[in-house]
């Protein structure tokens, strides 16, 4: 898909994707998919630092359902940070949560700063996963946590042609890395106690329900936001999703790890 005034998250994608996952979500599974990635890390009262903050409902979620205490959301692009604004304002959280815009690279942080450091479905983005997870054991405190999701390859060859096409149907910067990647990437920045869960198996049954809402009635009053032709674009993305989510190839994946204290 095309990026709209360099932009991958404009306005008619952020409205396509908040059609299927939720008002501020623009990854699958909502607050519950939040929820089982956050389980078993303790949020209540914890500054936390989210990469790729997207339109903002992970940070209200992480404030709300898991009482954070200070949610920081860094983002690179104008329009997601708007829209994340906003969202925040209505909800009456911006004591709570503030949203900054970031250039790619070095995180503009001192050393020792955040309680844990989150991310959902936006690493995908960063192509030197080695160098991100310096950052990330850089900002964190000690025993501070990492906990994210993300969009990994299943294997360290190249893509399939069938993961090729979807790669191009998506029209995005994705840097995708497999499993062994990251968890080195996690081991060489210092991390302890790295874990690494594919939630491949969810994934694959999700996807099908998002692309039946998409050919119907959800689909239809996207299509009065958005258009026709975009709902019928991603209708082609999600069709091409699918197969590579039954291969293993594409693997979403949660991530886990300690900045030993
Ligand atoms: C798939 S969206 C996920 C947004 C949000 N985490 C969610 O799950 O709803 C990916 C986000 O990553 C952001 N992004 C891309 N490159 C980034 C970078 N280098 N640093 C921070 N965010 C980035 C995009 O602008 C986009 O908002």
């Amino acid at each position: 898909m095309e990026a709209v005034g360099g932009e991958h998250y404009h306005d008619r994608m952020i409205g396509m994707l908040e059609a299927i996952w939720g008002e501020g979500f623009l990854s699958p599974g909502g607050p519950d998919e939040v929820a089982r990635l956050v389980a078993g890390t303790d949020f209540a009262g914890k500054s936390v630092l989210d990469i790729g903050c997207g339109a903002g409902g992970i940070d209200i979620a992480l404030v709300r359902n898991h009482g954070a205490g200070y949610v920081c959301g860094i983002d690179v692009e104008d329009t997601v940070l708007a829209h994340a604004r906003r969202l925040v304002e209505r909800s009456g959280l911006t004591g709570r949560i503030g949203c900054l815009k970031v250039a790619p690279g070095p995180l503009p942080f001192p050393p020792d700063t955040f309680d844990i450091v989150f991310s959902k479905d936006s690493i995908v983005h960063i192509p030197d996963k080695h160098a991100l997870m310096v950052e990330v054991f850089r900002v964190l405190k000690p025993d501070g946590r990492f906990v994210a999701s993300d969009w990994l390859i299943g294997h360290d060859g190249a893509p399939s042609p069938r993961m090729a096409e979807y790669i191009a149907a998506e029209g995005l910067d994705f840097g995708m890395a497999s499993p062994g990647r990251y968890r080195e990437a996690m081991a060489a920045a210092g991390f302890d106690g790295i874990e690494v869960t594919s939630r491949n198996a969810w994934y694959r049954e999700a996807a099908r329900a998002e692309l039946d809402r998409l050919k119907g009635p959800a689909g239809d009053a996207a299509a009065k936001l958005v258009g026709r032709d975009f709902v019928d674009e991603n209708i082609g993305i999600w069709s091409r999703m699918i197969p590579v989510l039954d291969t293993g190839e594409h693997c979403p994946t949660h991530l886990k790890a300690r900045k030993p204290g």
